[in-house]
């Protein structure tokens, strides 16, 4: 696996063409202002697990190959903005999370194992203890691999409760909506929230390619809105990234609480524009899709995913990683995305749509690129 920017030079001819559209997109993300150099790169290494972000990567490719990529010029130069915080306030209380699926799952496991009492707002009881049963199954699996001991085990499940009622979130610090991918569905949660949570209490959206203001549509007063866009497996990947949209009254303080719960889950947050997407998915998602387009093309689905792996240190193939996603999912970022950028690169590739119509999901149906037996 390439551990630096200067092995990274060395990387397999046969590898770069398929990365050549996500080295474009990241130098396009930095030039639309919508994240720094630095957060777009953080953003790739902890999000996706990525040995080195795309702009480090692209640094340190010879001339020749950044020209063949039609990127000579680029350099990082650049100041990052301060980190410096306002004074704002510490949300150190408990905290919402609505849904109870994979993904809520795994932040609620990250929430409580920091510390912090979650109450998960489920559809049913029995939905509710379905999260309670991975999330048990997650934790034992913790304690088996020796990372957490059997009080710490029982202290996390103590801190997770499950409501059904969204007045019984009246003493959350903010609410993470991980509901499913479908902007009916998030805004009929966030109304919902809406009409009972304290005025001062946000709903934050873990939206894989919605806008914050896409939600804040869907509320009447001038709640704050963001996003906590967390990644899967939300209970191990250490990226978070924040997005508060800046014409919201109090963005500079609400952006510096999230900043700081962030750092207290133990996560890295970065901040960037409210654009679908954001900076990863902006990034990952039609770079899988390149991925497919590439099997479609004649390569297996185990050469696809050996080629970077092997070629670019990634932890996962870019198939295998679809399957993690969920190709529902993966679809449905693509065309929010093709929906505000014509470009051909974001449209879904045949196979994706026909692993859906087929019911091949991905992991949690069993098939998606690879079999789950
Ligand atoms: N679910 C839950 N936990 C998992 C897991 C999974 N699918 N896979 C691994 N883990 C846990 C393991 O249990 C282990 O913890 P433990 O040792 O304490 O039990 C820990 O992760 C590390 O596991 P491994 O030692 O097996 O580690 P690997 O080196 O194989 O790493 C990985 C696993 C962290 C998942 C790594 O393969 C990786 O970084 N993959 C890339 C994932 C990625 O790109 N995610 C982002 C997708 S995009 C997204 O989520 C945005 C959304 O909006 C679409």
């Amino acid at each position: 696996m390439p551990d630096s920017v200067h092995e990274l030079s060395d990387l397999p001819t046969d590898v770069l063409p398929v990365l050549a559209g996500l080295l474009h997109d990241a130098v396009l993300l930095v030039e639309r202002g919508t994240a720094s150099p630095a957060d777009v790169d953080t953003a790739m290494r902890l999000g996706a697990g990525h040995p080195a972000g795309p702009l480090e990567v692209l640094a340190g490719l010879a001339p020749a190959d950044r020209a063949a990529l039609g990127l000579p010029h680029y350099s990082l130069a650049g100041a990052d903005p301060g980190s410096v915080l306002p004074p704002h306030r510490t949300w150190s209380g408990p905290v919402g999370v609505a849904g109870t699926g994979h993904m809520a799952g795994g932040i609620a496991e990250a929430i409580a194992r920091s510390g912090r009492p979650v109450r998960v707002l489920a559809r049913s009881t029995a939905a509710g203890g379905g999260l309670v049963g991975r999330l048990t199954a997650s934790l034992d699996r913790a304690v088996s691999r020796g990372r957490l001991d059997e009080s710490g085990r029982q202290d996390v499940l103590d801190r997770v409760s499950v409501i059904t009622e969204p007045g019984d979130l009246a003493d959350v610090d903010v609410v993470v909506e991980a509901v499913a991918e479908d902007l009916d569905v998030k805004a009929a949660v966030v109304s919902r929230l809406d009409a009972s949570l304290p005025a001062t209490v946000p709903p934050a959206t873990n939206t894989s390619s919605f806008r914050v203001a896409d939600l804040r549509l869907f509320v009447a007063g001038p709640r704050p809105v963001l996003a906590l866009h967390f990644f899967n497996p939300a209970q191990v990947m250490k990226l978070v990234e924040v997005v508060v949209p800046g014409d919201l009254p109090g963005a500079d303080e609400l952006r510096a609480s999230a900043l700081t719960w962030a750092r207290h889950l133990g996560k890295t947050p970065i901040t960037c524009a409210d654009s679908r997407g954001f900076v990863v998915n902006r990034l990952l998602i039609p770079f899988l899709n390149d991925a497919v387009r590439l099997h479609e093309d004649g390569l297996g689905v185990d050469e696809v995913d050996v080629l970077l792996r092997t070629g670019a240190g990634h932890p996962m193939g870019p198939l295998a990683l679809i399957d993690l996603i969920g190709v529902d999912v993966t679809i449905a970022a693509l065309e929010s995305m093709a929906a505000v950028e014509d470009d051909p690169r974001i449209r879904p590739a045949a196979t994706l749509r026909a692993l859906a119509e087929a019911g091949r999901l991905g992991r949690k149906t069993g098939a998606g690129f690879h079999s789950y037996p």
